[in-house]
């Protein structure tokens, strides 16, 4: 195990379960990994920061060694900051290579004592992107199998709100146990 902090930077909009994975690799072989989401993005995302620290802080819940935390401005400036020692990033094929290549380079530039270290996420999801998922939910598309349970549920509200509606008013009859009760045996059957 690598002793320090480790720092897994990202827009996480939403995470997929290669993300997920990566993200469990990673607590296997550092001692505390830092899960960091970028605040600033000039990207309009699907999820505000906010629900992105929750769902996963909900994920990553059974990974004793990992945080969840956000960012600004330069990713550098704040691995600095909590005296991290790597970066992680994950490698699905060779066409995120060229982009990771530049940008640890560009990082090694502003702080070269900081190593970027690659890591393949299991290659059931080398095809899964968080851009590619939204893409296909927005689209009406499944996720299933992409993207864990909660984010699924999450993709679902977000764009069908006649959805969260539809729990609301089950909540108000049923009360809250009822409903989760009948949501497990929805998903068991499915
Ligand atoms: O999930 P993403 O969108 O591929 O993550 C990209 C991210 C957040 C890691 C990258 O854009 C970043 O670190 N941004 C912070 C600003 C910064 O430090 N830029 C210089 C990096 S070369």
């Amino acid at each position: 195990m690598h002793k320090g902090i480790a720092i897994y930077p990202g827009s996480f909009d939403p995470t997929t379960n290669g993300h997920l994975d990566l993200i469990e690799r990673g607590a296997k072989i550092f001692e505390e990994l830092v899960v960091a989401i970028l605040r600033n993005s000039e990207k309009s995302p699907m999820f505000s920061v906010a629900e992105r620290l929750e769902m996963l802080r909900e994920l990553t819940e059974h990974l004793k060694n990992v945080r969840i935390d956000t960012f600004d401005g330069l990713m550098v400036e704040y691995a600095k900051s909590l005296e991290a020692t790597c970066i992680l990033r994950g490698i699905r094929a060779i066409s995120d290579y060229e982009y990771e290549l530049q940008m640890a380079l560009m990082n090694r530039k502003l702080e070269p004592t900081l190593e970027t270290v690659f890591m393949m996420p299991a290659d059931k999801y080398s095809y899964v992107s968080s851009r590619l998922v939204r893409e296909v939910a927005q689209a009406g598309g499944p996720v299933k199998g992409l993207v864990p349970e909660v984010v699924e549920q999450k993709l679902r509200e977000k764009l069908d709100p006649a959805y969260k509606l539809r729990d609301a008013r089950l909540i108000e009859v049923l009360g809250k146990r009822d409903l989760d009760k009948r949501q497990k045996k929805r998903k068991k059957k499915a």
